[in-house]
């Protein structure tokens, strides 16, 4: 595998903004010589930055730019060029109404903030090519230039004219006509019917908000417009030097797009982590940690390799509830698990610290205080001096066996729906419950949405797969007839692709057939109540009940072996209920989960399982609560060990083989010790 950037080492870099210090040249001079103490080997340059490069309409000004980065490249330190799209310069958004953001409620945004625009407004789009034009034309063939960095963070909706009409037209291509459209969402419904295009509307709270075709069109639309915004950027910076990787920055579990589909127009994936630490008196960060290596993880699938972590904070992040640094240790941990998880890169928002506005006090490399002699400023340079030795692990891939399944479509559609739970349907907690004990486990795991190609896997957790459309279904039900092994759940078969209910027997398009049950009704649960599921039948060690909430879902077994059953606490039901359920299915097995179960199930289930299916995880042991592990492959063939411990105690782990210190060449024989927010990067 190659490295993902044309700079065939681990990038070790900062979000940087010399346009807030053009006036304090001796702190510009001072910055380089101290990035490249603290061992950083990229800058991420121009994010937001659009008023220093077009000061005026039609008037440049690169020169400062191309400065700083001649001199970065000088001390062999790198650019991640941004196009300044994600924030409108006053003067612009000013001087062009029509590029200001329009929210769902029909009110213009001010001048002002960031991501501020419209993605249709033709004004805005080519006043974007233009300065990327002169980007381009700068900047493609620098060589200190090693990747593009398509504005910032993509996000945001716009519900201007421009947008409407852009929407009908979306509209019009995807249905031909307005029989068509009426008939995929369903409007006779409440006279919805629209009898002429320029009716529609996007959803808006003071307006049509329960039309599920329409909501789900929108979200399509959003991330397609998005998508085409991003397109046209790329193309002005691939029309001057197509060599040059694109990456936008992602933001974790945002879902107001539909990054599947964005992620098809980048040649790296990157995203920005933030989660909230240290807010457990405990000092146990798993729950934070497992978040952000999920996040990992479906960033590594994206485009089936490496990804960078964009952005993370060396110390605290400033819009938490409470903003916390790191604590002492505890960064290199962060960036370890990163790195275990399918990062090619630690980079920083930000290396300096602003003197005003929202972001002063956010952490950073730098703070006001301007000094080097600061635990931050260690740690990140010790890093830095790790990632140096790691050009090994550059394009290192992680080989995984278990895969699940999350589309976002469905994700929008299941938490669109009014009823069968308006507390939270939960489907990304769910989703979480399966990969959570993986995670503890030290099984790799892979993301996958619907239109994925399951084929290479032996395990697929397929968890509330509400919204089921195209050939998804068979091609679960190709997995298992050629021998795979698939966990189907409650609510799951239940809708299209328009968010139409199934007619018939559901799970529909034949995986009802496939897990050899049929649904009969759904029974949601409220805040703290709960059911049982007994265990009948163990195929594995299992306890003998565990508890259920939220989502209780009765079925028939037609074909299935009842392995678990409902005690729902009323007599009058039959005690028999299936709850979940195993059934054969050409060379593969169906198990069916219907009700929401506590964590615990999950641990005891989907390891158990694993173990029966002979997969490994990273380390063949038991490890300790809190203690974390992971594999890469690198390209010579050298496979990376990652051990993490998140507790703030000290941790041992029994190693099933001896291993060797990358870092130290300390070998260990069979117990490796952790200390306290410890991590370990190993070799055999
Ligand atoms: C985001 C943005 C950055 C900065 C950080 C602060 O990730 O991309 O510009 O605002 O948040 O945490
Ligand atoms: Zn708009």
């Amino acid at each position: 595998m190659q490295s993902i950037t044309p700079y065939p080492h681990m990038l070790h870099g900062c979000d940087y903004n010399p346009e807030q210090w053009r006036n304090r040249p001796e702190i510009l001079d001072q910055d380089i010589i101290r990035m490249q103490q603290a061992n950083i080997n990229c800058a991420s340059l121009g994010i937001f930055a659009w008023a220093a490069l077009e000061p005026e309409e039609g008037r440049y000004d690169l020169d400062w730019l191309e400065e700083i980065m001649n001199r970065l490249h000088q001390r062999g330190i790198y650019t991640v060029l941004a196009t300044p799209s994600a924030a409108s310069p006053m003067w612009l958004a000013h001087k062009y109404p029509e590029t200001r953001r329009v929210g769902a409620d029909r009110i213009r945004i001010l001048p002002g903030g960031r991501h501020n625009h419209c993605y249709t407004s033709p004004v805005y789009r080519e006043k974007v090519r233009a300065v990327n034009e002169q980007l381009a034309a700068r900047f493609a063939h620098h060589p200190g230039l090693i990747l593009w960095h398509v504005g910032n963070e993509f996000q945001g909706e716009c519900h201007c004219e421009l947008c409407q009409a852009a929407f009908r037209e979306w509209l019009r291509e995807r249905y031909g006509t307005l029989d068509a459209l009426n008939a995929a969402w369903w409007t006779a419904f409440w006279s919805n019917t629209y009898t002429d295009w320029e009716q529609i509307e996007s959803p808006a709270p003071h307006g049509e908000t329960a039309i599920h075709g329409l909501n789900l069109d929108w979200k399509r639309f959003c991330t397609a417009q998005t998508r085409s915004f991003l397109d046209a950027e790329i193309a002005v910076l691939k029309a001057a030097n197509p060599v040059i990787p694109v990456t936008t920055n992602f933001m974790g579990f945002y879902d107001g797009l539909n990054y599947r589909e964005i992620a098809k127009s980048l040649d790296v994936i990157s995203w920005d982590s933030y989660p909230l630490w240290h807010s457990e008196q405990s000092g146990d960060e798993s729950s934070s940690a497992f978040r952000a290596d999920a996040f990992s993880d479906m960033c590594r699938c994206m485009l089936g390799k490496p990804f960078l972590l964009m952005e993370n904070t060396p110390s605290q992040t400033n819009w938490q509830p409470v903003c916390r640094p790191k604590t002492w240790g505890f960064h290199r941990l962060t960036a370890v698990s990163c790195l275990a998880h399918g990062a090619d890169s630690v980079q920083y928002f930000q290396w300096r610290q602003s003197r005003g506005c929202a972001e002063k006090f956010h952490g950073a490399v730098m703070t006001h205080a301007n000094r080097t002699d600061t635990r931050v400023f260690q740690e990140v340079s010790d890093l830095g001096s790790t990632l140096k030795r790691l050009d090994a692990l550059c394009g290192a891939k992680t080989v995984a066996n278990i895969a699940i399944l999350y589309d976002m479509e469905s994700h929008w559609a299941v938490n669109d729906a009014k009823g069968p739970r308006n507390q939270g349907i939960g489907d990304t907690d769910l989703m979480l419950r399966f990969y959570l004990p993986f995670w503890k486990a030290g099984y790799a795991v892979d993301f996958v949405d619907a239109e994925a190609d399951f084929s290479g896997y032996h395990l697929l957790c397929v968890p509330m797969l509400y919204l089921l459309r195209g050939d998804t279904a068979k091609r679960i039900r190709d997995f298992t007839l050629q021998g795979g092994t698939v966990i189907l759940t409650m609510h799951s078969g239940v809708t299209d692709a328009h968010d139409l209910c199934y007619m018939g027997d559901t799970p529909a398009e034949g995986l009802a057939e496939l897990a050899g049950i049929r649904f009969l009704e759904i029974d949601p649960l409220f805040d703290g109540q709960t059911e049982t599921m007994h265990i009948q039948k163990a195929p594995f060690p299992l306890a003998e009940s565990y508890r259920l909430e939220r989502l209780c879902e009765r079925v028939a077994a037609e074909g299935a072996e009842v392995l678990g059953v409902y005690d729902t606490g009323n007599p009058c039901m039959p005690d028999d209920l299936p709850c979940l359920t195993r059934h054969p299915f050409g060379r593969g097995t169906a198990y069916y989960l219907g009700g929401f179960a506590e964590e615990r199930f999950f641990s005891d289930f989907l390891i158990s399982l694993a173990e029966r299916l002979g997969l490994l995880p990273a380390l063949d042991t038991t490890l300790p609560h809190g203690v974390t592990a992971a594999a890469r492959q690198g390209k010579d063939g050298t496979v990376f060990y990652f051990v993490m411990n998140w507790n703030r105690e000290q941790k041992s782990v029994n190693l099933p083989f001896p291993l060797k210190d990358f870092e130290t060449g300390k070998f260990y024989q069979s117990k490796l010790p952790l200390s306290p927010y410890g991590a370990k990067i190993l070799i055999r």
